[in-house]
């Protein structure tokens, strides 16, 4: 089992979408896939509450238990990935999330308040990594809510790539994200012959690629 931590300090930036997404690629490709939502705000089992996702999604708050116990419950699930969607801020949920991940993802939007927020998020992840010697996780950052017909949203990708970290391909900003929501599908299934859908694979390839450049890729339990 390989879990993925989404996080980030600043609120808004796409990760729920993005979790969604990727657990519903990961499914697309026949991998059993399960959301972990740790946040109040509970924005992904909202988003799966039609039951027409095809993974399950199951909220499990870091503050009503200890650390310890949240970590256990979130690695008896029984998949191949787990995903794990945090609330914005750098407080437990973040640290829990970085603690059980093998790669996190951190998606920034295209402001310069996105990018300072990416760059002190990104600082804290390492950090927590650093003090850690028995992690392998890998970073990446991902640019979200992009409008690539401008040159500041091209430029985003290369300030994130300042930051030392690989850089994932960008998601656009587009309205198919914010249907599929409504639709309580992800945009793969809601729209896939979109852009968005085909950024959300390639997306979902360059983390599996970032995943198998882990020491060996040893998996957490075999299995
Ligand atoms: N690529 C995108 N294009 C357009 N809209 C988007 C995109 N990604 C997300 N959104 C919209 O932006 C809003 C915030 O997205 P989302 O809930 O995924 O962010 P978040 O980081 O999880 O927020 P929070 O910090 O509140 O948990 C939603 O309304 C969502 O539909
Ligand atoms: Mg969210």
């Amino acid at each position: 089992m390989f879990v993925f931590s989404i996080v980030q300090q600043k609120g808004g930036v796409g990760k729920t979408t993005l979790a969604i997404s990727i657990a519903a690629e990961l499914r697309a490709r026949g991998k059993k896939a399960v959301l972990i939502d740790a946040d109040p705000q509970a924005s992904a089992v909202a988003w799966a509450s039609p039951r027409k996702l095809g993974f399950e999604v199951r909220a499990e708050l870091v503050g009503g238990q200890t650390v310890s116990q949240w970590l256990r419950n979130v690695l008896k699930q029984q998949a191949d990935f787990v995903i794990v969607d945090t609330p914005a801020g750098l407080g437990p949920a973040f640290r829990a999330a970085i603690d059980i991940a093998d790669l996190v993802i951190i998606p920034c939007g295209p402001s310069s308040l996105d990018l300072n927020a990416a760059r002190q998020t990104l600082s804290q992840v390492s950090s927590a990594l650093r003090s850690d010697a028995r992690s392998q996780a890998r970073i990446v950052t991902i640019p979200t809510r992009v409008d690539v017909q401008h040159p500041e949203g091209q430029q985003i990708a290369e300030e994130l790539s300042s930051f030392g970290e690989p850089v994932g391909p960008a998601l656009s900003h587009d309205v198919y994200y914010v249907r599929s929501f409504s639709q309580g599908v992800a945009v793969t299934t809601a729209a896939p012959a979109s852009p968005a859908a085909a950024e959300i694979r390639a997306v979902t390839d360059f983390l599996l690629r970032r995943l198998a450049e882990r020491n060996g890729g040893h998996e957490r339990n075999g299995g």
